[in-house]
């Protein structure tokens, strides 16, 4: 009786039930009032009644999931042949018990067959895991209310469905954004695995197959006794999820942990360890998925220590694995260091072909050569990596990021499958055919046995997973594409947000069109032209710091001076870096004319002035996209609002509070970028915007008490380079100014800094009325969960609004900030904002 009239409150309340996110994709709510109902299943039968089998997951998973959405409970046997069941199972199981064979395509490994006739269902797949995926393929169409009847096998793209974690054993994440480690706690596995059940639960109805669960900057700790032991149990809850688990080493482990004197991957006694080491996992995990090594990689030791090749290296690992069928994933980010800027032919891009290339067909068949999508490192614009034009003879996977590292790190809404697309479906013509990338990753373009897709994914234990509602599309369409590459990015995300928000068509379009336009909207702010993410590459990679880019060994370089700006990468004139692709492609990019302008300053150096495709000048397309990308993001906000009583108060909350925080650092991004490159050429803006700024009113242009003026660095990151802080750390300032705009009501933006290691708070008057305080805590309380900083810069630039405050002219504002901790209650500037202006 409880459940019933829980079922039915539920319905009357229908989406708008609080939810904290935690159940994602998989909620099974009910369907609307008054959606029909199709014929069910009587009852469900599963063909393995062992608990750490996918089929009997998938029987517990229909039970759940028809409940959730039918609110009715079907009861789940393992043997019998009742008519109207579900079935679920192996296309082998089914064999046995009923003596037929209905899949009538073939199925390849992780395949299945679905067939829906109303109450009849067979959910069979070639092998225990598909018939889970199948499962909640059956699942996702009944909590879509797609009632259809259907019959079809559908197989992967590619074996290798992967997600990589970048865990550390102290339960600290590596461009993490959500809290802590679901896996590790202070050096060891966690002794509560809850959350990974739910997760493993997440990447199962994703079809992702395998989770390497610790950082690729790996602890030597991994692999000691305890902690084999320790994953065995991560291994242990994957297993009924048909999730394989895989780990990250470190190359010198035989000398860290096993006390030998060398980790020369040609030495007998490391030969022999590796073996031993893997015979000793294989104990305890028998079905462990493989290794995977970050070598010779930013400071990790690997074969080039010794003089032996990276093939050596990899080799030594596929050999210890061979024999029990496990892989290698062996990843191509292999780079040095480069001293000189001033070297017009230096490029760290050229380094993957330049390592990796030359040892074509010398890999053992069981590596698989992991490569990040672009030739630097996850940028928001990117080529394809042109080593996968370069090993017909190898096996190999792209690595994408699903963790927002250089886009935003989930505060900003991206929603990455178009950028993923740009690559996977480049065709990089080798030998003058089609060759498109995801052909050649998924191993048919060169026939070769393995291949598939790893992403790296940055879950916490927040409840919300990736720290944003919204940024959960991106693993959803991450399982889905690696399944199919040549799905759809808009229906994957409309499936998703059927899923994860309901039927209402309002919420689908809305959150479609945010998401839709949201990669084009950061690219326009953050760096444009094939310039990369115009981010603080050496603290963190959130706010915007282009300076960093430039005379620094990493790489990145833009280049920019006072005439030009972009990488002369041409084999003509540059570092040769276009004549790593195939021909065809390379003569594409060695001209400037057919280079297309979204990569024009990847390959090329070029004056500001220079035109356009679409008949701009670079700085003036520089200008006007950043003032298009923010504005984008101010309709966000609007756009989400418009969802209120639609989505539950808690996520709507959730996510009003991120979208506002990205429309705030959205112009943060824009000033900062416009400023830096109005200031490097000095070229003024055509629509004369960069630098003036009429609805402002800067902090140290207010009168000051308890507060002074401060010269932040970079300049760009501050409004006329200058914020204000309070005179001591214990201070309370006062900033206040008259208002010299026409009465009337208007939006007041303030624009602070949040800083790590501080909780200032802050108050706004209008004459004595109070109009709004708040703390400057988002980045002490995780509530953001972006890299924090403590200095004032485009990482800790924050804007708040007050919306619809009214004026007269000649009304005082006044701030009170009291400072807190390390954080001298910062300001940069208000800005008062007639309705519908953007400053
Ligand atoms: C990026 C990232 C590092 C990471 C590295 C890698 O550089 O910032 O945190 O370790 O990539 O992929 O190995």
């Amino acid at each position: 009786m409880m459940h019933n009239l829980l079922f039915y409150y539920l319905l009357f309340v229908g989406l708008v039930a609080a939810e904290n996110g935690r159940q994602a994709w998989l909620r099974y709510a009910p369907l609307p009032r008054g959606h029909s109902t199709p014929t069910l299943p009587s009852t469900i039968l599963a063909l393995n009644s062992s608990a750490s089998s996918p089929v009997y997951t998938a029987g517990q998973e229909l039970q759940k999931g028809i409940q959730g959405i039918f609110g009715k409970r079907l009861s789940v046997h393992a043997t019998g042949k009742q008519a109207s069941s579900a079935v679920v199972g192996t296309a082998s199981q089914f064999q046995k018990l009923f003596g037929s064979n209905p899949v009538k395509d073939e199925l390849i490994e992780d395949g299945f067959w679905l067939n829906v006739k109303g109450g009849t269902v067979q959910i069979l797949g070639q092998n225990e895991r598909g018939a889970l995926y199948g499962a909640f393929e059956y699942l996702s169409m009944l909590a879509q209310g797609n009632f259809s009847n259907v019959e079809y096998a559908t197989n992967p793209a590619a074996p290798i469905r992967w997600v990589n974690s970048w865990d550390n054993m102290d339960g600290s994440i590596e461009r993490g954004f959500a809290g802590k480690s679901v896996f590790f706690a202070g050096g060891h596995v966690a002794s509560n695995l809850t959350r990974v059940s739910e997760y493993a639960r997440l990447l199962s109805s994703i079809r992702i197959n395998a989770v390497v669960v610790n950082n690729v900057n790996a602890n030597f700790t991994t692999v000691n006794a305890e902690n084999i032991a320790g994953v065995a149990r991560i291994a242990d809850v994957f297993r009924p999820y048909g999730i394989q688990l895989g780990l990250s080493l470190d190359f010198a482990t035989p000398m860290k942990l096993g006390n030998l004197s060398t980790y020369d991957p040609l030495d007998s006694e490391v030969i022999a360890y590796w073996n031993a080491v893997t015979q000793q996992i294989y104990d305890h995990i028998f079905d462990f998925a493989g290794y995977l090594v970050k070598a010779d990689s930013e400071g990790t030791p690997g074969p080039l220590v010794y003089n032996r090749t990276l093939a050596d290296g990899a080799n030594l690992f596929a050999r210890a694995l061979q024999p029990f069928g496990g892989i290698v994933m062996y990843r191509a980010f292999v780079y040095n260091q480069l001293p000189d800027e001033g070297d017009w032919k230096a490029d760290r891009a050229n380094a993957a072909v330049d390592y990796f290339q030359p040892l074509d067909g010398q890999f053992d068949d069981n590596v698989i050569i992991q490569i990040k999508y672009g030739p630097i490192d996850f940028q928001v614009r990117e080529p394809a990596s042109p080593l996968f034009a370069n090993l017909p003879n190898t096996s190999t996977a792209i690595e994408l990021q699903v963790a927002q590292e250089y886009l935003g790190q989930q505060c900003h809404l991206v929603y990455l499958p178009p950028l993923w697309r740009t690559i996977l479906d480049f065709d990089l013509r080798v030998d003058n055919q089609s060759s498109l990338v995801r052909n050649v990753v998924t191993g048919e373009r060169f026939k070769r046995p393995l291949g598939g897709s790893a992403a790296v994914v940055n879950v916490g234990l927040n409840d919300t997973w990736l720290g944003s509602h919204l940024a959960m599309s991106n693993l959803y369409a991450y399982g889905r594409l690696a399944w199919d590459w040549t799905s759809d990015s808009e229906e994957i995300l409309q499936d998703w947000t059927r899923l994860t928000f309901g039927l209402d068509k309002t919420v689908v379009d809305t959150i479609t069109q945010m998401s839709m336009a949201s990669w084009p909207a950061y690219e326009n702010y953050s760096g444009n032209l094939g310039e990369q993410t115009l981010t603080d590459i050496l603290y963190t990679h959130f706010g915007p710091n282009p300076q960093t880019l430039d005379n620094t060994p990493w790489g990145q370089w833009t280049r920019a001076d006072h005439t030009g700006i972009g990488m002369d990468r041409t084999v003509s004139t540059g570092t040769g870096f276009s004549g790593q692709y195939p021909p065809e492609v390379a003569a594409m990019y060695e001209d400037v004319e057919t280079t297309p302008d979204d990569l024009l300053l990847w390959f090329h150096h070029v004056n500001y002035t220079q035109k356009l495709k679409s008949a701009k000048t670079v700085i003036q397309h520089f200008y006007d996209a950043h003032y298009e990308g923010a504005e984008t993001a101010q309709r966000f906000v609007q756009m989400w609002q418009s969802l209120k009583g639609k989505v539950d108060d808690e996520r709507f909350e959730d996510v009003l509070f991120r979208q506002s925080f990205q429309a705030g650092h959205s112009i943060v991004w824009r000033d900062a970028v416009v400023n830096f490159y109005n200031n490097v050429s000095g070229i003024p803006d055509d629509a004369g915007r960069v630098g003036h700024h009429p609805f402002r009113i800067e902090g140290e242009n207010m009168v000051l008490s308890g507060y002074r003026p401060y010269a932040v660095t970079p300049f760009e990151a501050a409004s006329n380079a200058t914020a204000i802080v309070t005179t001591t750390n214990s201070t309370v300032g006062t900033a206040t100014a008259m208002l010299d705009f026409a009465s009337g009501v208007y939006d007041l933006a303030v624009n602070y800094f949040d800083l790590y290691g501080g909780n200032s708070t802050y108050q706004v008057f209008v004459n004595s009325r109070l109009i709004g305080e708040w703390i400057g805590n988002a980045v002490d309380i995780g509530k953001l969960g972006h890299s924090p900083s403590i200095y004032l810069d485009g990482h800790s630039a924050t804007r708040i609004t007050f919306p619809k405050v009214s004026i007269k002219r000649g009304d005082t504002l006044k701030i009170v900030g009291e400072a807190n901790g390390v954080e001298p209650a910062p300001l940069d500037y208000v800005a008062v904002l007639p309705a519908g202006v953007v400053d």
